[in-house]
This record gives structure tokens, C-alpha cells and sequence, in this order.
């Protein structure tokens, strides 16, 4: 069965973290008059759509995710003045952007908390979500996802309110509809500026089990993992068809969800085609595999055949049901070229080229994070002083205070997942702070910047940015890639990652070696004769029976 087509399939969405993006004032901080000056940087890319990360007024406790005014930009970043004209520049250009929208919680700077933990009897005070201490202490054990616990006391009225992130970021009361009437009227407010639509953050805990119970005690965390609790919670699927009802259906708008906790069968209920809630959703469970004792602080490498069951898993439990956002990296995870792929000087051009074929050709909607397109990698650091991200201290802290393990330990988890790998400065060319900046950079450029960037890139046929404005074109020319359905072949090899895709008759096959050896691969029948090689990561011939190391092939037949 063909898929309805819709713009937001068809698609590609850029990430844009604007702190580390493009400087355009020269205090250090990216802004959105340097996102405006390379907006054709991005055209030619091959994007239709920009997602910004929050760029409202925030007192920058978690670098904007902390949100203090729902209608005003954030000064760093400039004006609202400035917002228009960015936004009428991508209009100009053809693209589309859509704006983050962070309602879970707001800022503990934030007017309506201001007023709502004055007093008990405050109007705002249900704005929140406030309880009794139990024994003395707070009223569950759930952890903060920061650390520490996700409760915090406060004097002036002898309660604890909720704060499943920093005790800076308290936790919104979906369950009073005087929040939900304010968020639906801000983000119509936002619509009629013409934006076109929001990516929504961490929109599956906006409904928490109303008995807050404990939560089970595990990844070495004093306190209790509550997500299961406040995560697709009893009123989640009623709040979001009340919002789509209020706001979305009066736009057309594209909409994805940030799905912490959820796998397929509840993705088809934020975004099945007759769920009426949202168009798609992120999931995490590819770029979560293989944790370890402390959950998603380790050093671990991904098994293969895992990462393929996963994402295959997604492909074919949504087809023709809803649909699926690829994604490798974001503002949270580190680079995947570091992660899935090789980043020494050796291989990381190929493999960075081979994960883009590998999770592009599917089925779905692509999201590129900056600088995933020249390759960049993880920082690699030993100093904590280098670091920045709130979580980052708030672990080291809690994790090396308790002797859990030595600062080397630690360290190096913190350079294999840390959210600051994907944070440091976008690589626009060799000169100075690597082009972001004429000042001091609010977090170092990544050394390796005279390697890689953007210009350097631009000058050569065969670099990585090269590669995805091809792929990107291709996918593009290609129904069958658009819309086809997906089949996985060989899912018990531990080294490569071969699938079909198939539409009306005609059929895509790609093909994907994860290692830097040599693979035997023979082609699936089918496929030995008739085929045209539409793109691949190699230069010249193909090697028969070969895969060579992080090669990546897409035939059509
Ligand atoms: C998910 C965001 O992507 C992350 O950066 C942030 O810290 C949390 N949600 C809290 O808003």
C-alpha cells in the first residue's frame, strides 16, 4: 500500500543548537543573525527544514531548556526583531522552521513559579506540581534525570515541588487546565508569527501516575529511576488530542515528539495516522543500547546485530502505520561518527559517509544535527574544566563523591556519551576558534577543527559534506526510498547491515560494512544481474563478493 504523501515526509530537517552554531557578534555566543548569514550553507546542503533549539528568554541553567519567557528571545541570541528576519529568510529560501517547545517544565525563573511558590493558597500554585514532605523528607524517591533527587523542599511554604531535571527546571501541572490553556495559547501565538511547527520536548511526561510511587533503585543512583511512572502516563493521549484539537489542527504544521520511553507500539499512539496527536516521534532505543552498570555512563561499543534489530524493529512496526524520524545524532547524544563509526584519521570520512547511507535510506523523515554532515566527532578531553553541560558536573560530582569511580573512569564515560561532545562549536573553516566566533568561545573548539570544517569541505568532491548533498539529492529523486517498504537482510551478521526496500516493483538495495575489514558479502538473489548503482561511498568499481572497510552501496533494480 502506498503512504499519503506529506511535505513533512519528504523532508530533511537540519538541527541547529544556536550557542555553538555561528557567532555572529563576537561575544562567544552563537545568535540568530549568524544563523541567518548561513542559511544558504544550508540550502545548498540539501535542507527544507531548520529545527532551533529553545532560543527563548532562560536563565541558561540548561542552556535554554530552562525557559523564563515563553515570548521573548533570549538576549545572547538577540532580538525578536532578529527572530523575524531569520524566519522570513528561510521563508525566502524555500525552507521551513520549526521551534523547540519545552512545556514539561519551565524555569524556576519563570513568572508563573515566581508567584506559584509564594504561597500555598497562590493562584499559580497548582500551576506546579507540589507535595507534603513524607517522614520528613520528599514524597518519593524518584531521581532527578541530573542526578540528586527529583524533589526539592521549599522554606516558604514547607512543601516539595517536582523537578524531573534540574531543581531550576520545575515540573508544569498538565493536569490543571489552566497550564495547558496557557501553553496552547502560546504556541498559536508562535503560529501566527509563522512558524511551522515545533519539535516537543520530552512530550511523552507531561502526565505523571498520579500515586507517585517509588521507583525501582538501579544504575549505581541513590534515588529511585521514576520513568516508568512519568512517562506515557494515564493522560498523556488526552492531553495531546486536546492540543492538536486546540492548536495543531489549525496549522500545517509539522510535529515531532521527543519519546523518552517509548518503543514502537507506543509511538503508534502518539503518531499513528489516526491518532490525531502528533506527526512523528524521536525514540532513543538505538542510541541507548548496550548500557552498563551506571545505565548510559560506560564505554561501551554497540553490537551490530542489536542496533539492527532495533531500528528494523521501528521500520517495519510503523509501516504504513505512522512515521518514523532517523536520527543519529542530536544536542543530547555524542557525534555517531565516534560512536558507531570510527572517528581516527584513517577511517572517519568513510564512516561517517557509511552511517549517513545506512540510516538515510530508510523510511522515515532524516534530522542531521550540525556538523554531523562534515563528520565531526567527539571532543575528546580529560579536563572536567572543558566541559559545560549541567548534567555532565552534576554526575561527575555524584558518581566520583560517592567512589563509585576514579576521575579517569569517569572521564572517559563522560568522552564516550557526555552531551558536550555534540556541543562544541560548529567547524566553519581553519581560521581563528574555527570560523564561530571573532571572540573566546563559550565551550572550546573541538582541536581538530584544521581537520575538519565546513570551507575545506566545500573545496573537495569527496568529502563528507560532498557526499550528503548527493545522498540527500538522491533520496529525494527516489519514491522508492521516500515510501518504499523496508525488509532486513542478514540480521544475524555481526559486521554488516544489508537491506531492500521495495515500492510498486521497483526495489532499492543498500548495503553497509560496520568494520575496517574486508567483508565477504554475496548479493542477495535477485540481485546479480540488472542492477544500477545509484550511490556509494567508494571511488571507481565495486569488488566482487566485498564489502571493503566502511563501505557503503545503494543499488536500485
Ligand atoms: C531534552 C532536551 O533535549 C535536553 O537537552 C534537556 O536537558 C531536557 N529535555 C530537559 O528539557
Amino acid at each position: 500500500m502506498r503512504e499519503r504523501r506529506a511535505w513533512w515526509k519528504e523532508s530533511v530537517v537540519y538541527q541547529i543548537y544556536p550557542r555553538s552554531f555561528r557567532d555572529s557578534n563576537g561575544d562567544g555566543i552563537g545568535d540568530l543573525n549568524g544563523i541567518t548569514e548561513r542559511l544558504d550553507y544550508l540550502k545548498e546542503l540539501g535542507v527544507d527544514v531548520i529545527w532551533l533549539s529553545p532560543v527563548y528568554q532562560s536563565p541558561g541553567d540548561d542552556n535554554g531548556y530552562d525557559i523564563s519567557n515563553y515570548r521573548e528571545i533570549q538576549q545572547e541570541f538577540g532580538t525578536m526583531e532578529d527572530f523575524e528576519h531569520l524566519l522570513s529568510e528561510v521563508h525566502r529560501r524555500g525552507m521551513k522552521l520549526i521551534m523547540d517547545l519545552v512545556v514539561n517544565h519551565t524555569s524556576d525563573e519563570h513568572p508563573w513559579f515566581q508567584e506559584s511558590r509564594k504561597s500555598r493558597s497562590n493562584p499559580y500554585r497548582d500551576f506546579y506540581i507540589w507535595k507534603e514532605p513524607v517522614n520528613g523528607g520528599p514524597p518519593n524517591n524518584w531521581a532527578s534525570r541530573f542526578r540528586g533527587s527529583a524533589w526539592e523542599y521549599d522554606q516558604a511554604t514547607g512543601m516539595y515541588y517536582l523537578h524531573i531535571y534540574s531543581p531550576k527546571q520545575p515540573d508544569l501541572n498538565w493536569e490543571n487546565p489552566r497550564v495547558r490553556r496557557a501553553v496552547y495559547d502560546m504556541m498559536e501565538w508562535w503560529g501566527k508569527k509563522g512558524i511551522d511547527g515545533f519539535r516537543m520536548d520530552v512530550i511523552s511526561m507531561l502526565s505523571k501516575d498520579p500515586s507517585y510511587p517509588d521507583g525501582e533503585i538501579k544504575d549505581g543512583n541513590p534515588y529511585g529511576d521514576g520513568q516508568p511512572y512519568y512517562t506515557n502516563g494515564p493522560r498523556i493521549h488526552e492531553f495531546l488530542k486536546e492540543m492538536n484539537r486546540e492548536v495543531l489542527s489549525k496549522f500545517d504544521w509539522m510535529t515531532v515528539g521527543e519519546g523518552v520511553g517509548v518503543g514502537p507500539k507506543e509511538a503508534l499512539a502518539y503518531a499513528g495516522y489516526d491518532s490525531h496527536e502528533l506527526n512523528m516521534m524521536f525514540h532513543f532505543e538505538h542510541v541507548e543500547l548496550n548500557p552498563g552498570p551506571y545505565g548510559k555512563w560506560n564505554t561501551n561499543r554497540v553490537d551490530l546485530r542489536e542496533l539492527k534489530a532495533v531500528l528494523s524493529q521501528w521500520q517495519t512496526q510503523l509501516e504504513g502505520r505512522a512515521w518514523n524520524s532517523l536520527f543519529w545524532e542530536n544536542h543530547d547524544y555524542p557525534r555517531a561518527v565516534s560512536r558507531f563509526g570510527d572517528d581516527s584519521p584513517a577511517w572517519r570520512e568513510m564512516s561517517a559517509k557509511m552511517l549517513a547511507v545506512c540510516l538515510y535510506m530508510m523510511k522515515g523523515t532524516p534530522y542531521i544535527y550540525q556538523g554531523q554532515e562534515l563528520g565531526m566527532t567527539n571532543m575528546h578531553s580529560q579536563n572536567l574544566e572543558d566541559f559545560r553541560d549541567i548534567e555532565t558536573f552534576r554526575v561527575y560530582q555524584e558518581m566520583t563523591g560517592r567512589g563509585l569511580v576514579s576521575h579517569e573512569e569517569m572521564m572517559a564515560y563522560i568522552n564516550h556519551t557526555g552531551r558536550d561532545n555534540a556541543r562544541t562549536p560548529m567547524q566553519w573553516s581553519s581560521a581563528r576558534q574555527a570560523g564561530f566566533t571573532e571572540g573566546t568561545p563559550w565551550i572550546g573548539v573541538n582541536a581538530n577543527y584544521r581537520e575538519i570544517n565546513a570551507e575545506d569541505e566545500k573545496m573537495c568532491s569527496n568529502s563528507v559534506l560532498a557526499f550528503y548533498k548527493r545522498l540527500l539529492k538522491l533520496r529525494r529523486s527516489k519514491d522508492v526510498i521516500l515510501y518504499g517498504s523496508y525488509r532486513l537482510l542478514l540480521p544475524d551478521s555481526p559486521s554488516l547491515f544489508v537491506y531492500e526496500r521495495e515500492l510498486d516493483g521497483e526495489r532499492a538495495l543498500i548495503a553497509c560494512n560496520f568494520t575496517s575489514m574486508e567483508q565477504a558479502f554475496a548479493l542477495p538473489s535477485g540481485w546479480e544481474a540488472n542492477r544500477e548503482r545509484l550511490i556509494g561511498n567508494y571511488e571507481g568499481e565495486e569488488k566482487n563478493g566485498i564489502l571493503r572497510p566502511y563501505e557503503a552501496i545503494v543499488w536500485r533494480c
